[in-house]
């Protein structure tokens, strides 16, 4: 029997709360299906600072490199809000994203049919909704050099100081996103639409230049467009079907991820998976998290969604571990408890449900999946 060795990194603020109703569904899929999991836990975030005194230990890196996949919950907090930048929680993440080499993070956005009526949008613009946001994860302005500020803050020397980061693009790694976008569309929509500015940054000519030619030359059969990513904000709220797979880059990735977060309903439904190039048995480097973050507000009230965590671990059983068998049974189970009306907190609208706590919510997905 294969074994499926697994990191968990619960992270920050809800970060455990959440991954505990993941873990209850891990116990399940052994229990009830006989798959073997090796699972190991681990602290990134503020959770490694206090512990360590930085955000990531190199033997958790090193425990990230050799697992089959990782599974993170959030990071960061306002606790850590004075540490020097290099020591911030979120420092732990880019770290594992970018030593991991991550760079094809795949925001899935869709509309389960119990919550069109609780989306911030008319029911008629979301109901049925799927996209699919393929956002680059480990460059760009996120990582680009020179980046920093300066020193000078002499005392009235005002305007002196100056806060630098880079877009910095090449065309390999535009390239190998594009690819992994085509290849995703192929098995959906077939259709990408690919968004920059490149009316106003040099790098945003390069992106639509190198995806154009990822296209012509290798996947001719998607279609594709272009988009300013401006406009494609707008048409995200406007029309958000129009769409089937997104590419865009790191930094417009993570803002129109946010916003086509609330097109479902609530942030605590997004799941995302960080792909990289295959390992040697031929699955991807990859981590698996929800996109919303450590949640300070409602830390420790038993009001997170874990579904965003959960269906993140559907995506590790169809991306890492081929099980597109018990991905689709636990997609199934999210979507009966939200048809039957069960909601947490951020789920609850005028239009009313039954309100269940984080733990609640993943004791009834399990009693679901057993119901199947
Ligand atoms: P956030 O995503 O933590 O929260 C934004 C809002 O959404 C809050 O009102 C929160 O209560 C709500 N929310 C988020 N997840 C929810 C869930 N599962 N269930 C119910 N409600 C949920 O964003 P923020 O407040 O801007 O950031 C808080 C901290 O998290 C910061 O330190 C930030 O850097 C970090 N962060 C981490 C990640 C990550 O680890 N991947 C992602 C985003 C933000
Ligand atoms: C996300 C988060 C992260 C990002 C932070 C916490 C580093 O916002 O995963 O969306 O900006 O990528
Ligand atoms: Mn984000």
């Amino acid at each position: 029997m294969t074994t499926y060795s697994l990191l968990i990194l619960p992270g920050d603020g809800i970060g455990p709360e959440v991954m505990a109703e993941v873990r209850k569904v891990i116990g399940w899929f052994e229990n009830n299906r006989g798959l073997s999991f090796d699972v190991s836990e681990d602290l990134v975030g503020g959770a490694a600072y206090d512990k360590h005194g930085k955000p990531l230990a190199d033997e958790t890196m090193a425990k990230a490199q050799a697992v089959d996949a990782v599974l993170l919950g959030a990071v960061g907090g306002p606790k850590y809000d004075e540490l020097d930048f290099s020591l911030k929680p979120e420092r732990g993440l880019l770290r594992l994203r970018k030593e991991m080499d991550l760079f094809a993070n795949l925001r899935p956005a869709q509309c389960f049919d119990a919550l069109a009526d609780f989306s911030s949008l008319k029911r008629e613009v979301v109901a049925g909704l799927d996209i699919l946001i393929v956002r680059e994860l480990t460059s760009g302005v996120y990582f680009g050099e020179p980046r920093g500020i300066s020193a000078d803050d002499t005392p009235g020397n005002e305007g002196g100081r100056v806060g630098v980061n880079t877009q910095r693009y090449t065309s390999g790694e535009i390239r190998r996103v594009a690819r992994s976008a085509f290849e995703l569309a192929r098995k959906r929509g077939n259709r990408v639409c690919s968004m920059e500015k490149a009316n106003v940054m040099e790098s945003g000519i390069l992106w639509r230049e190198e995806v154009q030619w990822v296209h012509d030359n290798e996947y001719p059969d998607v279609a594709l467009s272009h988009m300013y990513a401006d406009n494609g904000a707008m048409q995200l709220v406007r029309n958000p079907r129009q769409f089937d797979v997104i590419l865009t880059d790191n930094l417009f990735g993570d803002v129109l991820s946010d916003a086509a977060a609330m097109l479902t309903g609530s942030l605590g439904m997004l799941p995302s998976a960080s792909l990289g190039a295959p390992m040697a048995n031929g699955r991807p480097k990859a981590l698996y998290e929800p996109v919303h973050g450590s949640a300070p507000d409602i830390t420790g009230q038993g009001k997170a969604n874990p579904i965003a965590c959960i269906l993140s671990f559907a995506m590790c059983l169809r991306y890492s571990f081929d099980l597109g068998v018990e991905a689709d049974m636990l997609e199934k189970a999210v979507e009966q408890v939200l048809a039957d009306g069960l909601r947490t907190a951020d789920l609850m609208g005028p239009e009313g449900g039954t309100p269940v706590s984080t733990s609640e919510m993943g004791d009834r997905i399990l009693a679901a999946l057993s119901a199947q």
